[in-house]
């Protein structure tokens, strides 16, 4: 019950241990066909260009900022959490012109701020976070693409941890890029990194298109290849040659990484038989059942609740309480994994998911049942059954 990785769904275990098959055996390139299909109804979207990275979700953020990211370029980064510093720190390493804005951790970004920031900076790219699960902030997206669109910059959202279980409307939204990852609402492990590029950002990446000297016909001809300056400067996380790869042409880049793409389609497959709006419903709901729980047990609640994603509550540790030892307490009396936190709140919050495979019913009244022990335990006072009552009040 952390903020992810969380416990897999079982159909999806089950996918794991099929049979592997050659990359171009006609199963593997329709199976990867379908799953840009899922995809897309997982974003929302209509892109053509939606397919896996291989790698975990932070694989398909360098691959989507290094793609579409020169150095020098300007890049606008609003960070209200760890993984906006994230982004941040692997812009800089593209080489861009980063340009912070903050809010302090526990807040999410106006749209007038963030349309102050990009009028300011002028960027190209735009790179935000959706849900952070370092703060359980879920920033506000709608009307953000048309600003970023008004004033000629590019939106990229990454979208790990809030995917499944908050509302994402790519095309609605006008979102450029989005990545993902598998192991907090869609029920999967991490190492597969759903991506989506719009037709805007295609462009960007195609005008950047190089091919490996030896997938060429003419290794020494570089006619229809972008100048060596302009190339992408990474070779695994070159979107023109991933792109290339999941097309029809089929051009080998890396070796598909079978399981995890068995696994990914398992996901979208979970997600859309459930439907994304249910999927969304169900989180919103026992997230609620979990954020009345742990104020039932007497705990403060972290940061600006309007804007918490459904999917994961913080909530500060009580002062005379082990932080580190009611977690150990949890794990090894009860089998419950909750987590810690980091930065400037480590040590000072535990974070408690609702995601995914987890977001049920029984999960969250047991971890409410076990949290209260475990508390009294520690020399907490506590209310009896306080947690379970307000949960189950949730669901009357
Ligand atoms: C919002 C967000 N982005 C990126 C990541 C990084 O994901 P990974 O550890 O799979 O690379 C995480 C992981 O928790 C996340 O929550």
């Amino acid at each position: 019950m952390g903020p992810g990785p969380i416990t897999v769904d079982p159909r999806v275990l089950r996918a794991m241990s099929a049979q592997l098959v050659g990359q171009y055996d006609p199963a593997m390139t329709a199976y990867m066909n379908e799953t840009m299909a899922l995809y897309r109804s997982v974003f929302r979207t209509a892109n053509e260009q939606t397919f896996l990275v291989d790698g975990t979700s932070r694989a398909g953020i360098e691959a989507a900022l290094v793609s579409l990211l020169s150095p020098g370029d300007r890049v606008l980064v609003p960070v209200f959490g760890r993984f906006g510093h994230l982004l941040r720190e692997i812009a800089e390493r593209c080489g861009a012109e980063v340009h912070v804005r903050e809010v302090p951790w526990g807040e999410v970004f106006t749209l007038e701020q963030l349309e102050d920031a990009v009028r300011e900076v002028r960027p190209k790219l735009v790179a935000l976070v959706q849900g952070d699960t370092s703060t359980t902030m879920n920033q506000p997206l709608e009307g953000v693409g048309e600003i970023c669109h008004r004033h000629g910059a590019l939106l990229y959202v990454d979208v790990t941890a809030s995917l499944g279980g908050n509302a994402f409307e790519m095309d609605a939204w006008g979102v450029d890029a989005v990545t993902a990852g598998l192991q907090k609402c869609l029920s999967g492990p991490s190492g597969s990194a759903p991506i989506s590029l719009s037709p805007r950002a295609v462009e960007v990446v195609d005008a950047r298109r190089s091919t490996e000297a030896g997938l060429r016909a003419d290794p020494d001809s570089t006619e229809g290849l972008a100048p060596p300056a302009a190339r992408i400067r990474s070779n695994y996380f070159d979107l023109a040659m991933v792109m290339d790869y999941w097309s029809e042409k089929r051009l080998n880049h890396h070796t598909e990484a079978t399981t995890m793409l068995y696994c990914a389609r398992e996901c979208a497959r979970l997600l859309l038989e459930e439907g994304v709006d249910a999927s969304v419903e169900r989180h919103r709901r026992h997230g609620a059942a979990m954020l009345a729980g742990v104020q039932g047990l007497g705990l403060r609640v972290f940061g600006d609740l309007a804007h918490k994603m459904h999917n994961v509550v913080a909530v500060w540790i009580p002062d005379a309480v082990d932080g580190d030892a009611v977690r150990a307490a949890m794990l090894g009396d009860y089998g419950i994994e909750i987590g810690t936190s980091f930065g400037p709140l480590a040590g000072k919050t535990w974070r408690i998911g609702t995601m995914g495979y987890n977001a049920r019913k029984d999960a969250v009244l047991v971890t409410l049942a076990a949290l209260e022990q475990v508390l009294r335990g520690a020399g907490a006072d506590v209310p009896v059954g306080g947690g379970v009552l307000a949960a189950q009040a949730v669901y009357a």
